[in-house]
This record gives structure tokens, C-alpha cells and sequence, in this order.
């Protein structure tokens, strides 16, 4: 095994806890190395192109076989697909950070604190997605398996120790992480704990065309980090839990944190948003948001995604005779916005880090009265916005909101409200 850390989006890596696990020149020997067992876990059908292909092989004490019976587990705050959500009105939808319980609370981890916010598609169709936000205080006892969709962890407030069965990565606010459809994980958290997740139904997460933007920028392959390999020394059963067909089921199982070796390049990864290489105007007016894209998850329509990830980090503002913050606008594309810390320059103060904003497609949004004021009367020096960092999940489905989102308590009824002081400027006389 190596420390050297294992980089790049989309790489072929091989790892091993001991030296000598792999097999050498083929995947499946008749007795594998050290008396593992071999098992391969397809991220996508055996004929998918060889550009779009994700598996990886496993070398384990025992195969992931061996978990069975499951019964069902009551989660009712786990919803999934659009059949679970609720009609949302064709307002602007905001919510406060909804608070973290503390030790002395109910004892909540990563699977009994998640609580669906929106969601949309239909995960047995491999379309749409989950947008959740997990509240935790506790530490995973067991293990979870996600059949029904990718996990990108989107921490707040926090850090994350997370173990998979390809091994451990630790991630902190600003940083995320992608978790591959079917991988066993368990979260532990050293502290009261709020983050975002988006679970993907629909195509993998990759990183985005560059287009003209050339052959390197937004965020570079290189910075994206994949564990080694690393096994737990006494096997002990634990809690299994499955996600499955849109609803949790839970067994007794070995745990699954017994893969000595592997190779692949379907894999869990940890990226750092402080490394996105950033691109803005440098002469005129606000560009499209999708320069900001981190990842994207494809739907079969070119261009239309099933859902992007982007950021909004820190960067310098210079354009010229514009209006810096977005525009107003409607947009066919479901956005919802999350904020891990600081301001969003278009929202100074009422989006606060923790909270959440969902603007359904054609429901017009755009910077309150308050950054509207600001931007249209402000010196246009260069300007750098810093220690910020907002994130939108964007999607061409619409979002249907949770019971739980639109009557949990934290719902904004006020938010129409910060667009209520612009007043009709029109005066019919050119300046
Ligand atoms: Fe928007």
C-alpha cells in the first residue's frame, strides 16, 4: 500500500491494505490472493461506453451476499421521487436553517436525521433526484447502502468521517463528497451536524464539457480525492440498512468494511470547493450561472441536465456599466440553493447559511430590494466577494416539495416579501 493520496476524477485506481491482495492479470482468479473473496460492483451496464464505464473490483473476507432478510425500516421523512412530494405553489420558496439538535436532544444520525426537502423523477426509472438535509448528532452504529441513487454530501456545519468500503475520507464544510450508487458508507460526526445531500437517481456525476473555456479550469480532475484501502481488523455484525426501491430496509449483517484490496474506477471522492478555478465577466454583465458548474449528472436530452452542481465561491467582481448580482428571471430549470457560509449577493440577509431556497421552473426570482438598491447605486471598483459560499442543485424536473418542507415550521412566509420595495421606476424621460 501507498500514502501517496489517490487523485483525478474518472482515474482507474488500485489500492491494497496488504500487500499482495491483488490478483496480478486477471480480475477473478479460481483462489484469489490471501483467500479473499472477488466481487465486482458495475456502476453502469456492462456495455456502456468505455469513456462512461464505472466498476470496480473487490477483494473482501466475505461477499456482500451473505446480507439478507431485510426487513423494512420506518423512515417517513425519507422520501423519494415525485409521486412523494407535494404540489408546490408557484411562489418562491425559502427556509430558515432549520436547527441542529444538540447532544442532549434526540439521539439523530446520518439516516434517522436525514429529512427530504424536495424531490422530483422517479428513482426505479433512473431519473431525478432527492434534495435532503440531515441533521445529526450521532454517529452511525451500522452500515448504509443506497441502491436507489448517488450521494453528494454537501456539509454545513461539521465534518464528516466518512468509511466506505473502498475507505475512509474525511470531509469538512467547503469541501463535498460523492458517494457511488451501491457502495456501503457510514457517517460518524464529531459534533452537532447539519448538511446537504443530493441523491442522484438519474446518470452519474461528472465533470462538466469545458467547451470553449479550453482544456483546463472549473474544477480540475487532479483535485478530486479518492481513498486507500482499508479494512476493519475484527469482523463484527452490525446494522445493515438498504435503500431500496424508495423506501429503507435493515438487516443483520457482517460489516461491510472487510475489502482488503481493490481496483476500479468506481469510487468514492472527496473534493475541496477552494480549488474550483473560477471564471466570471471581465468586461460586461452577470454570465450565466453554469460557469459554475462543479458536476453534472446528464439526462438524455444534450445540455438538459438531470441535475447540476454548482457553486458560488469567493471571487473578484469587474465588470463594467452592469448589474453584478443575477438578473431577475424565470427559468425552465428547477433550482434549488443551499449556503454553507457567509453572503449571497443577492440575497445580503435573509438567506441565511443553513438555509434553503427552491425557485420551481418559470417562478420568477432574482436579487432582493435590498441588493438591488445596492448593486444599482454602487461604486464599480473591482470588488471581491469573500468567505462565501452558496451552492444550487439544478434540475430540468420540478421540484415537488415534502410535507415536512412546506409544514416543518421553518417555511419564510415572509419571502415574497424582500421583493416588495421595487417600486415602478419608470419615468418615461431618458437619463
Ligand atoms: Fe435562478
Amino acid at each position: 500500500m501507498t500514502d501517496t493520496p489517490h487523485t483525478g476524477f474518472g482515474n482507474y485506481f488500485e489500492s491494497e491494505a496488504v500487500a499482495g491482495a491483488l490478483p496480478i492479470g486477471r480480475n477473478s482468479p479460481q483462489r484469489p490472493p490471501l483467500g479473499l473473496y472477488a466481487e465486482l460492483l458495475s456502476g453502469s451496464a456492462f456495455t456502456a461506453p468505455r469513456a462512461e464505464n464505472r466498476r470496480t473490483w473487490l477483494y473482501r473476507r466475505q461477499p456482500s451476499v451473505q446480507a439478507g432478510a431485510y426487513q423494512p425500516l420506518l423512515q417517513p421523512h425519507w422520501k423519494t421521487g415525485a409521486a412523494e412530494g407535494e404540489h408546490a405553489p408557484p411562489d418562491p420558496l425559502r427556509w430558515h436553517p432549520v436547527p441542529v439538535p444538540g447532544f442532549d436532544s434526540e439521539p439523530l444520525d446520518f439516516i434517522t436525521g436525514l429529512r427530504t426537502v424536495c424531490t422530483n423523477g422517479d428513482a426505479a426509472i433512473h431519473g431525478g433526484m432527492g434534495v435532503h438535509l440531515v441533521l445529526a448528532n450521532r454517529s452511525m452504529d451500522g452500515a448504509f447502502v443506497n441502491a436507489d441513487g448517488e450521494m453528494l454530501l454537501v456539509p454545513q456545519q461539521g465534518s464528516l468521517r466518512i468509511t466506505t468500503e473502498l475507505g475512509p475520507l474525511q470531509v469538512a464544510p467547503g469541501e463535498v463528497a460523492l458517494l457511488p450508487r451501491g457502495l456501503a458508507f457510514s457517517v460518524a460526526v464529531d459534533g452537532p451536524t447539519r448538511l446537504y445531500v443530493c441523491e442522484n437517481y438519474g446518470a452519474a456525476f461528472r465533470l462538466p464539457e469545458l467547451g470553449p473555456i479550453g482544456s483546463n479550469g472549473l474544477a480540475n480532475p487532479r483535485d478530486f480525492i479518492a481513498p486507500q484501502a482499508a479494512f476493519e481488523a475484527t469482523p463484527r455484525p452490525l446494522t445493515l440498512v438498504k435503500k431500496y426501491g424508495g423506501r429503507l430496509w435493515h438487516t443483520q449483517a457482517m460489516s461491510p468494511f472487510n475489502v482488503v484490496a481493490w481496483h476500479g474506477n468506481l469510487v468514492p471522492l472527496k473534493y475541496d470547493t477552494a480549488r474550483f478555478m473560477t471564471i466570471g465577466s471581465i468586461s460586461v454583465d452577470h454570465p450565466d450561472p453554469s460557469i459554475f458548474t462543479v458536476l453534472t449528472s446528464p439526462s438524455d436530452t444534450a445540455g438538459v441536465a438531470n441535475c447540476d452542481f454548482v457553486i458560488f465561491p469567493p471571487r473578484w467582481l469587474v465588470m463594467e456599466d452592469s448589474f453584478r448580482p443575477p438578473w431577475y428571471h424565470r427559468n425552465v430549470m428547477a433550482e434549488f440553493m443551499g449556503l454553507v457560509h457567509g453572503q449571497y449577493d443577492a440575497k445580503p440577509e435573509g438567506f441565511r447559511p443553513g438555509g434553503m431556497s427552491l425557485h420551481n421552473p418559470m417562478v420568477p426570482h432574482g436579487p432582493d430590494t435590498e441588493a438591488f438598491e445596492g448593486a444599482t447605486n454602487a461604486d464599480l471598483a473591482p470588488h471581491k466577494l469573500d468567505h462565501t459560499l452558496a451552492f444550487m442543485f439544478e434540475s430540468r424536473w420540478a421540484f415537488r416539495p415534502t410535507a415536512w418542507a412546506l409544514h416543518g415550521g421553518e417555511l419564510d412566509a415572509g419571502y415574497a416579501g424582500c421583493w416588495a420595495g421595487l417600486s415602478d421606476r419608470f419615468t418615461g424621460q431618458r437619463a
